[in-house]
């Protein structure tokens, strides 16, 4: 049977054929340890592991030093978040909102069981935070506030340069989750006022298990207490072997995204464009999450009142797309993104998301769009006969 079409690209993306070609060298010939520091298989490795950085760096007007490489963006935002409160010997204050990835608001409560007091801002029906309710909610306490570029569920786009501003003026350090955004969106470290970012591969056509986090090391020094313990790899940051194959592959994962980012991006919002107004078209009570004018490009997120997306998923079988972010796809919990946007439990568990990809085509979500209204309509006409 043929696999359905891929439509869930924000959970995660099929690897590039180029990023492919360019990490296979190094799980063949060039397999050194990039520590290995007397011979060529080291040097080699070594090499391009940190040309890899530089290339990454250079995307976000990074210096290549400000690059901690770790297994994904998880343990990223762990490191930044657990990293920055260990600094500290008293109990501070974290900033944060409500449709942060689990990854954040996860860690955020374990540092909030340490003592330390968090804020969870809430956002508007558009899932957007008002920069104005981030600089009221700071006190004396305040060191970190953490606001993610781009939302994994809906899309919605934050305003990230506001909010750094905001911080750099009263001195708090910023962190910016980019995991959705980055070679996407437009991300400048240094003119946004960003002082850590954590990004991963596998949402931009890399490898997974790789991912990295920005620590500015000059206006501000970031302090970090490190997680990992062991060889001291990363200037002591993150210990470990670094797996050059994936820092290869996810290098050439950003440099390729980078030079198709505007016409990719565009494209794939015409084709998001055509899935929204083909199935509005047919059903009128479709509810749309988030904004199509402050959303990424590849991201819907739509209601089908009182039908349930697990069952809607169930039945469409030529298309892959999930209920909400891959992580809470696992538990039935109403997605917490869709609830803070003011859906009741019941919108809320008929979400379904659908992220388009550099791989899709036109054919594919022509065919997309036959598929899911001929599943609601099959749903509700199944329920009006029931009904009668
Ligand atoms: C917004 C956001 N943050 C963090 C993560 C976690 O990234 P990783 O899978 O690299 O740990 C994801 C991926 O699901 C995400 O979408």
């Amino acid at each position: 049977m043929d696999k359905p079409i891929y439509l869930d690209n924000q959970a995660t993306t099929p690897i590039d054929p180029e990023v492919l070609k360019a990490m296979l060298p190094f799980f063949k010939e060039k397999f050194g340890n990039a520590s290995s520091i007397h011979h060529v298989y080291g040097f080699e490795s070594k090499k391009a592991v940190e040309d890899s950085r530089k290339i990454l760096a250079r995307s976000i007007r990074a210096r290549a030093r400000e690059i901690t490489f770790t297994s994904g963006a998880t343990e990223a935002i762990n490191l930044a978040i657990k990293g920055v409160s260990g600094t500290y010997n008293s109990k501070q204050h974290i900033i944060t909102q409500a449709t942060e990835h689990s990854a954040v608001l996860d860690t955020c409560k374990s540092i909030e069981k340490k003592g330390w007091n968090v804020s969870i801002l809430p956002v508007d029906s558009m899932g957007v935070v008002d920069p104005q309710s981030v600089e009221d909610a700071i006190t004396n306490e305040t060191v970190l506030i953490s606001i993610m570029h781009a939302n994994n569920e809906i899309g919605a786009i934050q305003p990230i340069k506001k909010i750094g501003n905001i911080c750099k003026k009263n001195n708090i350090l910023f962190f910016v989750d980019a995991c959705q955004s980055f070679g996407k969106l437009d991300l400048d470290v240094r003119d946004m006022k960003i002082d850590l970012l954590a990004a991963t591969a596998h949402k931009l056509y890399g490898p997974k298990g790789i991912g990295f986090l920005y620590s500015s090391q000059k206006d501000p020094k970031v302090n970090l207490e490190m997680q990992i313990e062991g060889g001291g790899h990363e200037r002591g940051m993150r210990s470990g072997t670094l797996p050059a194959p994936l820092i290869v592959g996810f290098a050439k994962a950003i440099e390729v995204s980078l030079e198709n980012q505007k016409s990719e991006y565009k494209l794939l919002g015409k084709l998001r464009d055509d899935l929204w107004d083909g199935i509005k078209s047919r059903h009128t009570d479709v509810i749309l999450n988030g904004s199509i004018e402050n959303g990424l490009s590849h991201n819907l997120n739509i209601c089908f009142p009182k039908l349930d997306a697990e069952t809607m998923i169930m039945k469409m079988k030529g298309i892959a797309c999930s209920t909400g972010s891959a992580c809470s796809s696992a538990n039935l919990e109403p997605s917490h993104v869709i609830k803070a946007i003011g859906r009741d439990n019941e919108l809320a568990h008929s979400a379904l998301r659908f992220s388009i990809g550099r791989f899709n085509t036109h054919e594919e979500i022509k065919f997309a769009i036959s598929e899911i209204n001929n599943v609601v309509d099959a749903i509700k006409s199944a329920k009006l006969k029931r009904k009668n």
